[in-house]
């Protein structure tokens, strides 16, 4: 008598956790924060009811689950193997009044701090032709030292003019991408991540013609420094008209040698290398166009090149993904190859194959983001910085 009622209880039981618990039992992952959403596309392939299509596909996300913001998407199990078990997705800096986390996230392992830069003459931004953007930095040494201290203008010299883009340490050196300013030329720097912050300025022309904007940076394994070029401070008003057209260059800092490794791209913005740097993904925002709006109609796409072994050019263009909000921007790799990509709706991952595995999901924009070592994803969302705790880690962008 007492076997069957432990048998009837452990049934009912075990059926109340499989009704409610969104994620498949193969996996031992845990939901203790209840911020895991798993979707099984086959319920929501066919939508129609009254209002329900996303036609501001900019500020209305596909959540068909309705689930509270932030929280983490799940379209693949592979997503499961990123988040890990009890995941955390929370915000750990605000300012409603200044977009101050937008682009150019650094993480400095010795001093755990991230840096960053502000919205270059975007909403919020604090900036236009006639004011810089702003370099800060947070400590994530403890999360509530982090959101009790707030971010640290570090007060970056005149020549460092609308960071947008940023990566390494490269060199043990923070590698920054500047748009300029009205006739200040765009540049590329490097940054000592440690007071007082100077800059050593390593390339601000192509053969004495000025870029347009440079926008994002990475060093391929061989050291060569890549970088996209796109007019953002002319669709943002602080820039002249584009003289160059919209292109990839890579810089070898040894030679001094600069050429174009990529173009006919609408809009090439956020790049990240594969683990092996013999693949490069490459963003392309055709369909923000800044202050003159956006048209859905063109990219917003991640195209995928080969890394040519020889010269390092990037070959054989083909689609990698196509995201479903906004355009992707930063873009980054984990240790398990997927393609992260900074969305309208928060960070896109995608595996190796180009399948969207999950997302982020912040409803809110994020421009960039990086990883602060194993476990932790720092997300840039222009008036706030989000945390997530997984289990994945990033890629290494550390050379030298
Ligand atoms: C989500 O909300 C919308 C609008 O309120 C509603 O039409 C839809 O049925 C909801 N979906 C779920 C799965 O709750
Ligand atoms: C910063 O200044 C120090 C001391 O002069 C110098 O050794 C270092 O190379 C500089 N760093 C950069 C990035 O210019």
């Amino acid at each position: 008598m007492l076997n069957l009622l432990i048998a009837v209880v452990v049934t009912i039981l075990s059926l109340f956790y499989a009704y409610h618990s969104t994620v498949p039992q193969d996996r031992i992952i845990r939901d203790a924060y209840g911020q895991i959403s798993v979707i099984n596309q086959l319920d929501f392939n066919v939508i129609g009811a009254v209002n329900s299509f996303r036609d501001d596909p900019h500020h209305r996300y596909f959540n068909p689950t309705n689930h509270t913001t932030p929280f983490f998407q799940v379209f693949e199990d592979e997503f499961l193997d990123v988040i890990g078990s009890n995941p955390s997705l929370n915000v750990i800096s605000f300012d409603p009044t200044f977009a101050f986390a937008h682009e150019a996230p650094v993480w400095v392992p010795d001093t755990d701090e991230i840096f960053f830069c502000s919205n270059a003459g975007g909403d919020l931004g604090r900036s236009d032709i006639g004011h810089n953007n702003q370099v800060a930095k947070l400590s994530m040494k403890e999360v509530a030292q982090a959101m009790a201290e707030g971010p640290v203008d570090v007060n970056v010299p005149q020549s460092v003019q609308m960071t947008n883009g940023g990566t390494g340490l490269y060199k043990g050196q923070i590698l920054l991408t500047n748009e300029g300013r009205g006739d200040q030329p765009a540049n590329l720097v490097l940054m000592n991540p440690y007071s007082p912050y100077n800059v050593s300025i390593l390339l601000n022309h192509f053969y004495g013609r000025q870029f347009n904007s440079l926008n994002d940076v990475k060093v391929h394994s061989s050291g060569t420094i890549f970088f996209t070029d796109v007019p953002y401070g002319y669709y943002q008003h602080f820039k002249p008209k584009p003289q160059l057209p919209n292109q990839v260059y890579s810089f070898n800092p040894r030679t001094g040698a600069i050429r174009v490794v990529a173009d006919q791209l609408d809009k090439p913005n956020g790049l990240a290398f594969a683990r092996d740097y013999k693949t490069v993904y490459v963003a392309d925002t055709g369909s923000l166009i800044g202050k003159f709006g956006h048209d859905l109609t063109l990219p917003a796409t991640i195209q995928e090149f080969d890394v040519d072994p020889k010269t390092l050019a990037f070959k054989n263009r083909r689609v990698f993904a196509y995201a479903d909000s906004g355009a992707p921007d930063g873009l980054g790799v984990d240790e398990f190859g997927n393609v992260y990509g900074a969305c309208f709706d928060g960070v896109n991952v995608w595996n190796p194959s180009g399948t969207l595995i999950g997302k982020f999901f912040l409803g809110t924009k994020s421009a960039n983001f990086a990883f602060a070592g194993k476990g932790r994803l720092v997300i840039l969302a222009e008036t706030k910085i989000y945390l997530a705790q997984i289990k994945a880690g990033g890629m290494s962008l550390m050379y030298g």
